[in-house]
């Protein structure tokens, strides 16, 4: 392998999580660098379904360093409750997990203010996963933040904490929430750190010495391109680079140790929460949920769906500088005939090939669509391309030339095993 780098190239939730579990076969250590546990990565395997928030997918597979990196957020008490519940399924976690000192901690109070901002923003809402990830984000700009190695020396935690919460329950009394508990908080925090305590170091030194040592390490992108927030959908996005960029500054590794980058995407479009989706389709959507497809792995919500987006997937090559692309959920679109792609945006009379960068203009965008014959057949069981129906592989080349990146891979289900790899 190499050192590979795997983001969403669309709104989130585009199967990282399978594809990671599938390439993580051939690599060594797997890390997160940035977000938090709003992301939900799911793997299948052997009948069982993991939903990873925190831990990188590659977890599953035995003999795999996963790390967590010091770009990401982390809610100490829910990570330890992760770990439980992997453990649970069967999975060993000790020397093969390892959590940056450096991280960003979120507490109690980033949550209830995320909360809050959603209540009070009214139709302005994010529509966030309320996992107080911007509000965490904000106190690490804001240079005010609590990190893991704050946790690891529980005075200075205590400390902390106690300046912190001053601070937080005036704003959260204010905004009419109930004040937070310093004993509590205090208690359930340190408890978690205690348990955490093994896993917590330098986590660059680890990864810098794994590269001298020939390892090939996997980073794990969270969210997708049009969450990031400088290249996204301002302010409908999540607060963490969610681009290729992100995968260096969060985890220490310079960008000339980058081999490649591969992006994900679903062979339509989805998006969870607020904010501009151009090729939205209320019937596409319907005939998805009524299929049990398309439910947040994190907050069970219903995910919006539309058909697939060139202009926005091609924005995403240029920015990430995709060398490889990944197709998944190929098989959503079994039964649906016709299918229509959009190969460009119409804002006030003029044809776009970009999409606009205020979110305002972008919701105001019609999209071209072009249309495209159905297979009408199913998919699941191709293992290799010319398995699949001649429509199908007509439409995996045509969103691929579109997208202006290599097709090298192609998910038909949810599994390790239903992946065609080209
Ligand atoms: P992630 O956040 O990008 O890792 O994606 P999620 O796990 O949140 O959502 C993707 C969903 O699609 C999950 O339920 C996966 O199990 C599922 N999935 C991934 N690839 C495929 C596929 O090719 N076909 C089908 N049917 N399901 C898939
Ligand atoms: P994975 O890694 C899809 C969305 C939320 C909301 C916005 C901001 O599973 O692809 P936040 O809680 O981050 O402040 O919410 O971002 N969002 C995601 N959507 N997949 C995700 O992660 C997401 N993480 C955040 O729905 O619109
Ligand atoms: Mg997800």
């Amino acid at each position: 392998m190499a050192n590979i780098i795997l983001i969403g190239a669309q709104w989130g939730d585009e199967g990282k999580g399978k594809i990671i579990d599938v390439l993580t076969a051939k690599a060594d250590i797997i890390v997160r660098s940035q977000g938090g546990n709003n992301a939900g990565h799911t793997v299948v395997h052997r009948g069982v379904k993991y939903i990873l928030h925190l831990i990188p997918s590659g977890i599953p597979r035995r003999g795999k360093i996963c790390v967590i990196g010091n770009g990401v957020v982390i809610d100490p008490v829910s990570l330890v409750a992760e770990i439980a519940g992997l453990r649970k399924l069967g999975i060993s976690i000790a020397k093969n997990l390892l959590i940056s000192d450096c991280a960003h901690l979120v507490l109690p109070y980033h949550r209830l203010l995320d909360e809050q901002r959603e209540l009070r923003e009214g139709r302005a809402r994010i529509g966030t996963t309320k996992r107080g990830i911007g509000p965490a984000y904000g106190d690490k700009a804001a240079r005010t933040g609590l990190r893991m190695s704050d946790l690891m020396q529980p005075s200075v935690f205590s400390k902390k904490l106690q300046d912190k919460l001053l601070e937080n329950n005036r704003i959260l009394q204010a905004l009419g929430a109930k004040p937070i508990s310093f004993r509590e908080v205090n208690e359930s925090y340190l408890a978690a750190g205690e348990q955490l305590r093994p896993f917590v170091r330098n986590t660059v030194v680890y990864l810098h010495r794994a590269l001298e040592r020939g390892k090939e390490i996997l980073f794990e992108g969270a969210q997708g391109t049009f969450l990031d927030i400088d290249h996204g959908t301002y302010p409908y996005v999540t607060s963490s680079n969610t681009t290729a960029g992100g995968a260096c500054t969060g985890t220490g590794v310079p960008p000339h140790r980058m081999d490649r980058v591969v992006g994900v995407m679903k062979a339509y479009t989805t998006r969870v929460g607020e904010g501009p989706l151009p090729t939205e389709d209320r019937q596409l959507a319907e005939t998805f949920h009524k299929r049990g497809r398309e439910f947040g792995a994190t907050t069970g919500r219903k995910r919006r769906c539309g058909w697939f987006d060139a202009v926005a997937t091609r924005y995403a090559t240029m920015i990430n500088g995709i060398d490889e692309l990944a197709i998944t959920n190929l098989d959503g679109l079994d039964a649906v005939d016709p299918i229509r792609v959009c190969i460009a945006y119409r804002l006030n009379g003029k044809r776009l090939g970009v999409p606009p960068s205020d979110a305002t203009q972008l919701a105001n965008c019609e999209p071209v669509y072009e249309e495209v014959r159905g297979w009408n057949k199913s998919t699941h069981s191709a293992r290799k391309f010319s398995q699949l129906p001649p429509a199908a592989k007509e439409y995996v080349k045509y969103i691929s030339k579109l997208t202006g990146a290599k097709l090298s891979m192609i998910s038909v289900g949810p599994t390790r095993g239903e992946t065609i790899i080209l």
